[in-house]
């Protein structure tokens, strides 16, 4: 709501420019940055995989799960 439609920007973007975003943010456009959240940049490969998923249509259904178990 507040950005792109991720499931459409990772139809182009790579991974590394997805990682470099998520990382380091575009702070003069808006988009903050997650390098200092821990569980973030553990996950990224993990957030990587499913959002392209999504946009590839690969991934039709989740199920999410709380994350503090
Ligand atoms: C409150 C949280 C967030 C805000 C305010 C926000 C805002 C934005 C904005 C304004 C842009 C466009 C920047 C531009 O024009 O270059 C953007 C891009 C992007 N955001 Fe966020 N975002 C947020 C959270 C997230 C999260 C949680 C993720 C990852 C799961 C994410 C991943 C991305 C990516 C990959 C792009 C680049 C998309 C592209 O180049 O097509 N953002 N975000």
């Amino acid at each position: 709501m507040v950005g792109p439609s991720l499931i459409n920007s990772l139809k182009t973007l790579s991974k590394e420019e997805f990682v470099k975003t998520v990382r380091d943010g575009r702070l003069d456009k808006g988009m903050q940055s997650f390098g200092t959240s821990q569980q973030v940049m553990d996950n990224m490969d993990h957030l990587y995989a499913y959002l392209k998923g999504r946009s590839d249509g690969a991934i039709t259904r989740a199920k999410v799960e709380p994350l503090n178990k």
